[in-house]
């Protein structure tokens, strides 16, 4: 008998018929069983996103992985044939005006080969060991500062919103401190900052307008008066040879950092303060003898990564989980569906804060390969700090009305609102 050969060539055949729609309500009703609902349904999938052209979704850990680590799997559409590009047609819903689309479009995630192997090796040097320790106490500050503001805010008894008193103003204020934005022009990179990862039309392109003419001016500023910071760190490289990069990439880049680390890493913030309120019985043990909250994160971040997946454009065809991924048609690694596969980790869909998962890049929350996040190293600072303090200062902290808040975002979903009492 003859194998039947399944191929994604109109996408529909082979795969499942009927495209899983990302942003549907049966999703959003209980993540993780639609994760499993997706895995067990089929290793490939049709899924679409924001009006986007259908993608083939590849829900199982193994085969996520390999795709990720695959060089045959590029991230820039341009650079396939027949590309497909997702991004684009996102963008293209957007009204972008013309002179902004390539600083929100051209960014480091989406480039290949040299060109991407330059870009990423500029921002790396923005993220040197000495500046990521010096970032560390940095949180602190900035972690206990917030507290004090919150602690102020709810010393009547009622409640407080952690994701606008911590979850977002934290990891902002960490990219501005990053990047070099000085402290007189932070006022409005919040809200910016948030209105860019939000990929909602309204205010986009004012934001971005502000924002590059903010870094702009910022680059000359800094090129008159250096300054330990990144901005400064990319402008030395500028002249570095073979790493010429213009002031657009410059702009692009910390435009990428805020659209990357921001919105991502206050959802995470908050989807971990609600799964420990939810697991008192394991959150106490680590109130109580303060260690531990090494593993509890990475096991937080595999349960509660925010960012479902990326887009990917084969240049020839590929089999994965018995389907042959089409040249040019884009693919999408499932991260989330990933990293709750019982193929890969035992007990996989519960949360055991205990777990000894390995080594970091095990839960592909950051991606794996090539474009593997460059923010993970500082973003686990970030949770593990926050949270710590978090929990240390407010042992008592419980859920107050409404709780939480959620909205649905492209295969996962967003807290807009949690609210606690935060008896001291
Ligand atoms: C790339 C997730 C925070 C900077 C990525 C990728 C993922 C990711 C999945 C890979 C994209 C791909 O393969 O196409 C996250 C999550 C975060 C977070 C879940 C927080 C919870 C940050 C922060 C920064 C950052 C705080 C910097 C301040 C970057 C950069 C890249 C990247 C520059 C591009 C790397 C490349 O293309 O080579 N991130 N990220 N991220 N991330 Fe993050």
């Amino acid at each position: 008998m003859t194998e039947k050969v399944v191929t994604t060539d109109d996408l529909g055949s082979g795969t499942d018929a009927e495209p899983v729609d990302l942003l549907s309500k049966e999703l959003a009703a209980d993540l993780h069983a639609g994760y499993a609902r997706l895995r067990e349904r089929s290793p490939v999938l049709t899924a679409s996103v924001m009006g986007g052209p259908p993608m083939c979704l590849v829900t199982r850990y193994s085969d996520v992985r390999s795709v990720l680590v695959d060089p045959r799997f590029r991230s820039d559409p341009a650079s396939v044939p027949d590309g497909q590009d997702v991004r684009g047609a996102i963008m293209s819903t957007l009204n972008i005006p013309d002179d902004l689309v390539d600083y929100l479009a051209q960014n480091i995630l989406s480039t290949d080969g040299a060109d991407h192997t330059r870009l990423r090796r500029l921002v790396a040097r923005g993220f040197t060991a000495r500046r990521v320790a010096r970032l560390r106490s940095r949180i602190e500050e900035i972690t206990a500062r917030l507290l004090d503001e919150l602690a102020a805010t709810g010393a009547d008894g009622g409640p407080v919103d952690l994701v606008e008193g911590l979850c977002y103003p934290l990891p902002i204020t960490v990219i501005c401190e990053l990047v070099g934005i000085p402290v007189e022009d932070r006022p409005g990179w919040q809200q910016r900052g948030r209105t860019l990862s939000s990929m909602n039309p309204d205010g986009l392109s004012t934001a971005l307008r502000e924002v590059v003419e903010h870094v702009h001016e910022l680059i000359a500023r800094r090129r008159a008066a250096p300054a330990d910071d990144m901005i400064t760190e990319l402008i030395q490289a500028q002249e570095d040879d073979g790493d010429r990069l213009s002031d657009r990439e410059m702009v692009t880049m910390v435009i990428a950092l805020v659209i990357a680390g921001h919105d991502t890493t206050a959802q995470l913030l908050a989807s971990s303060v609600q799964a420990l309120l939810e697991h008192p019985g394991q959150l106490a043990p680590l109130i109580e003898h303060s260690g531990g909250w090494t593993e509890a994160v990475q096991e937080l971040m595999r349960m509660r990564g925010p960012v479902f997946g990326q887009v990917r454009y084969p240049t020839t065809d590929v089999e994965v989980g018995g389907t042959v991924l089409r040249a040019g048609k884009p693919v999408m690694p499932g991260l989330l569906c990933a990293n709750t596969d019982p193929r890969e980790f035992d007990r996989a869909d519960e949360l055991d804060l205990r777990r000894e998962i390995g080594p970091v890049e095990r839960h592909l929350t950051f991606g794996k390969g090539a474009h593997y996040c460059l923010g993970a190293p500082l973003v686990t600072d970030e949770l593990e700090i926050a949270l710590r303090a978090l929990f240390t200062r407010f042992p008592r902290l419980s859920l107050a009305e409404p709780g939480v808040e959620r909205e649905m975002r492209p295969g996962s979903s967003r807290i807009v609102g949690l609210s606690v009492h935060l008896p001291e």
